[in-house]
């Protein structure tokens, strides 16, 4: 993390977890640990039909509240998709896009990049999802794979809004899975993505963008991973559905930073 250029966000991705009465339970739990003062971002992406529930939880602390995915149409025959004016107006703050498990559903780069555009026309934060697969790590090609990835879903975005787009590196091989991206290895990636920011956008919005890392990130090695010059906070998923948990990470994020 690196406080002083930018902002550390710790973002917790429901997946299809939980129902409108679950959510208002965790809701009411973490909101009386929450601590006082300002420590870093906190967002909770929830499951469409949770959103209502996190929202009216939520109103009034500085947890935002997200949506798993958005459609790229402003509206019409979309059957069963959700547009990002229509999360606007029901209180989300973010939205994750280009998760790979959308991807592996069949989201393509261009899918990702129109989402991206549309949920910054819509005032959204995107969190943008990238990550390689465990074949393509172990045929070297990671840093190309995702530099592609990055390159593909920002096509089309300004200046004026790359400020706005938090970055998630999730490697597929290590969620769900128990099996952690090594502090090392993930600030390798970090910061590789960083370089391909700086790149398109040249060094000063590159040292203000906020990556964050994601698979099988929980309270025991938060604070490993969040001490990384180059990692920004987590996008966690397991984690996130315990209070007392995602509080914890949420307190990895405070320690000092150099
Ligand atoms: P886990 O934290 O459960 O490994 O999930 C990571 C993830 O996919 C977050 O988006």
């Amino acid at each position: 993390m690196n406080r002083k250029y930018r902002k550390t966000v710790i973002a917790g991705n429901w997946k299809m977890n939980k129902t409108p009465t679950e959510t208002k339970e965790f809701m009411t739990a973490f909101k009386a640990m929450l601590p006082k003062g300002r420590w870093c971002d906190i967002a909770l992406c929830v499951p469409a039909v949770c959103i209502p529930a996190a929202v009216r939880a939520m109103r009034e602390t500085r947890v935002g509240i997200g949506a798993e995915n958005c459609n790229a149409n402003a509206s019409g025959a979309y059957t069963g998709e959700i547009a990002t004016n229509m999360l606007v107006d029901a209180g989300c703050k973010y939205v994750i896009i280009g998760h790979s498990e959308r991807r592996a559903m069949g989201e393509t780069d261009a899918d990702v990049n129109a989402k991206v555009l549309a949920a910054l026309e819509a005032g959204l934060i995107p969190i943008l999802c990238c990550g390689e697969s465990l074949e393509q790590r172990e045929l070297g090609i990671t840093e190309e794979f995702i530099t592609m990835q990055i390159k593909c879903a920002l096509a089309g975005v300004d200046e004026a809004r790359i400020r706005k787009v938090v970055i998630a590196y999730e490697p597929i091989w290590a969620f769900g899975t128990g099996r952690t991206a090594t502090p090392e290895q993930a600030e390798d990636v970090c910061e590789s993505i960083r370089s391909v920011i700086r790149k398109l956008y040249g060094s000063k919005i590159a040292r203000a963008t906020s990556i964050l890392y994601g698979g099988s990130m929980n309270e025991k090695n938060a604070y490993d991973l969040l001490a990384q010059p180059d990692i920004d906070g987590g996008l966690i998923g397991g984690a996130s559905l315990v209070p007392e948990k995602f509080l914890q990470i949420v307190e990895a994020a405070n320690q000092p930073t150099a």
